[in-house]
């Protein structure tokens, strides 16, 4: 018999034809001779095989594709702002425990929940507050971070999400940018406000409202006047519907200032319900909340669920890896969430015994590496990790349906897909960023096999497929590509680069410009940082380039966080055989800092702009010991005020 020319369009025309002719058989006999000989036929192509094998992956993707769209349309038709739609799960359990506050042992019912979010809509109805007004959230992870947004939202009134880590020029910035009226923060974090305004960069106009318990006297304590409000609903405001704006919430880059991304009613429950229905998320979970819910991850995906499915949800103020499993077991957590760091974190801690006694059947987020994966659900004994890819502002996103190890989600691998799903990869110069380009002008696609930059297709007609950008304009247009697939065509830009395999996984492989170059090849930072971070005394580890002298491209340099108690010589050598033993010789750091004092940004990610702007500089690293690799010697070496000098002069270049 001929092969069938291995074209995957080719296959699939002839898998239709097959399949009509099928159709048309009425004899059952024929019917199975008839699919055997296809599968036989497809067998013998290399995409047919793969095709086959990925059918189950992908038939379970499109179920969900068709059930999350259903869902949202069917919510469009009703128009009707979010609240309402948790005001459902009232209805169905009002007695059932909505959420728990470790800290303070607070737990509220269904009921009592939505009293408390309408006794905030009915006091800021009395302040006068009405629909489009922006309220600044600086807060943190509370019962009444979701109690306020939530009766915020019930009067229209629009909530910015300041990441609670934020101090002077980009906290002032973040509540500037969100024109907001007036702040709700609490006693912790008062003092970082007064700093900003102190400094004249917040403006005198945004009044100040305490949340929680304690109270300083001079600024409006919510909490001591709530009860003088109605728990009843507040009034409906005209207008108010699934595409009326929710919130803000922050990008958090590692690079510049945060910058505000528009959330509307239906973005936030599509998110929680489409996230929410990959993994099986329920009525009966309860989820442990330990990220910062001013982020997307924990603020729609994670308390999003008590709307979207009426589940149980446990809030820890701070990530803490030696009380997660205990966590865990105290509260019968069934669901929780990640991302890279925590894992590795939860990794490096030291065994106990409710790691192995929990009942978490799913922890779902985002980083968790390949090289981490197998050892992470072992120890933990996860039965299901549901790895995901997306950006909050973003207007494509993709799941790991299956369990495979190592993928952030798929894209099947037939041909002209993209009509049913927005995702697509294109060609990137990693080195310079720029798109790569056809004799046309218009983008090249990735097939399976290729690595390129994931993009969204933007379809202005189609409300799910628009991209709301940010509050800034500028920052909008640069997240937009045109002319990529067609002329007049429009795409966002995720600025993440990802590896599409022959089976159609999509592994992610770095943010654009997380790469650069150092003797003429490229490095990848998020490649070497896989080696690093599962060391044992790493706690963390982020790897970036940095400018030697006169030398051509950029150095290699790891800012390293070690645990407590770390043999520092030790730990050196261990790095050293470690990095010669999995990477390139180009790919070695060139310095190695050890760093004492760490700026995190709000995901405990180590900013590596202010690291990068301080270099190998022994002054502007404040005392950090700095390592230099010796290319001869292929080990580290502590590095001197002298053989600073001396790299940076070109007398030393044996780096
Ligand atoms: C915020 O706005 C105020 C008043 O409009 C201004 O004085 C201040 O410089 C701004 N701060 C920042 C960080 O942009
Ligand atoms: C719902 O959640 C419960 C508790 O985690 C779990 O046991 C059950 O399998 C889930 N149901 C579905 C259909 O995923
Ligand atoms: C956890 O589950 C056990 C048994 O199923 C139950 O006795 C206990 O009350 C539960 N604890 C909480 C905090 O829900
Ligand atoms: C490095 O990246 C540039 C730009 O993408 C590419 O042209 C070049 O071939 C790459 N070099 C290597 C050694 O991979």
């Amino acid at each position: 018999m001929r092969e069938m020319p291995d074209s995957p369009k080719f296959a699939l025309v002839t898998f239709v034809v097959y399949a009509v002719v099928l159709y048309n058989v009425n004899s059952v006999f024929w019917k199975f001779v008839f699919i055997g000989y296809v599968v036989f036929r497809l067998l013998r192509t290399d995409f047919g095989r793969r095709a086959l094998a990925t059918l189950p992956r992908d038939f379970a993707g499109l179920k969900l594709l068709i059930s999350v769209k259903s869902t949202i349309r069917g919510l469009f038709k009703k128009d009707r702002p979010i609240h309402e739609i948790f005001l459902n799960q009232v209805k169905q359990h009002p007695n059932k425990v909505a959420i728990i506050e470790i800290e303070s042992g607070r737990q509220l019912t269904y009921q009592e929940l939505n009293a408390l979010a309408n006794q905030y809509a009915n006091l800021y109805v009395s302040e006068g507050y009405k629909m489009g007004d922006v309220v600044a959230l600086f807060m943190e992870n509370s019962i009444d971070f979701f109690a306020i947004w939530l009766g915020l939202s019930k009067i229209g009134v629009v909530s910015a999400f300041i990441n609670s880590n934020l101090k002077l020029e980009p906290l002032a910035h973040s509540i500037n940018v969100s024109k907001c009226k007036s702040c709700i923060t609490n006693i912790n974090l008062l003092p970082m406000f007064k700093a900003a305004r102190e400094k004249n960069l917040i403006s005198d106009e945004i009044h100040v409202f305490l949340a929680g318990t304690q109270v300083d006297g001079r600024h409006r304590s919510l909490q001591q006047d709530l009860h003088l409000f109605s728990e009843d609903e507040p009034p409906v405001i005209d207008g108010l519907n699934f595409r009326s704006v929710l919130c803000y919430i922050y990008t958090s880059g590692t690079t510049g200032n945060p910058k505000p991304a528009v959330i509307k009613h239906f973005r936030y429950f599509w998110i929680a319900m489409g996230a929410g229905k990959a993994f099986g998320i329920n009525k009966s979970d309860v989820v442990y909340i330990t990220m910062p819910m001013y982020h997307s991850a924990a603020g729609i995906m994670g308390i999003g669920s008590l709307i979207a499915f009426g589940s149980t949800a446990v809030i820890r103020k701070k990530f803490s890896a030696s009380n997660f499993w205990k966590d865990c077991v105290k509260y019968n957590v069934t669901a929780t969430q990640y991302i890279g760091e925590i894992c590795r974190y939860l990794l490096a801690a030291n065994p106990c015994p409710e790691e192995k006694q929990h009942n978490v059947r799913l922890m779902w987020g985002n980083g968790l590496r390949g090289q981490i994966w197998k050892e992470f659900v072992g120890r933990f004994g996860i039965k299901k990790i549901g790895e995901l890819y997306g950006s909050t502002e973003g207007n494509s996103n993709i799941v790991n349906v299956d369990n495979h190890v190592g993928a952030c989600g798929f894209m099947p691998i037939y041909p002209h897909i993209g009509s049913l799903y927005p995702v697509r990869l294109i060609k990137v110069d990693r080195a310079t960023g720029e798109l790569e380009r056809d004799k046309n002008g218009l983008c090249v696609p990735c097939v399976p096999g290729e690595t390129g930059e994931m993009v969204g297709v933007i379809k202005e007609k189609d409300i799910l497929l628009k991209f709301e950008g940010y509050v800034s304009e500028g920052d909008t247009a640069k997240k937009i590509y045109r002319d990529v697939f067609k002329h007049g065509d429009k795409v966002f830009a995720s600025g993440d680069i990802l590896h599409w395999d022959d089976l159609g996984y999509l592994y992610f492989v770095d943010r654009c410009g997380d790469t650069f170059r150092w003797k003429g090849e490229n490095v990848s930072t998020t490649e070497v940082e896989g080696i690093l971070q599962p060391v044992m005394d790493v706690e963390d580890a982020t790897v970036y380039g940095v400018t030697v002298g006169k030398m051509e491209g950029r150095a290699g340099m790891a800012g390293i966080v070690v645990k407590d108690g770390t043999d520092v010589e030790k730990f050196i050598a261990d790095i050293t055989s470690r990095l010669t033993e999995n990477l390139a010789s180009y790919a070695i750091p060139v310095f190695i800092r050890l760093c004492k004092e760490v700026d995190r940004t709000g995901t405990f990610k180590l900013k590596k702009t202010d690291l990068q702007k301080q270099g190998y500089d022994l002054v502007a690293c404040k005392g950090d010991p700095i390592y230099y690799w010796s290319a001869a010697e292929k080990s580290y070496k502590p590095l001197t005020d002298k053989m600073q000098q001396d790299i940076d002069t070109g007398v030393y270049d044996r780096i």
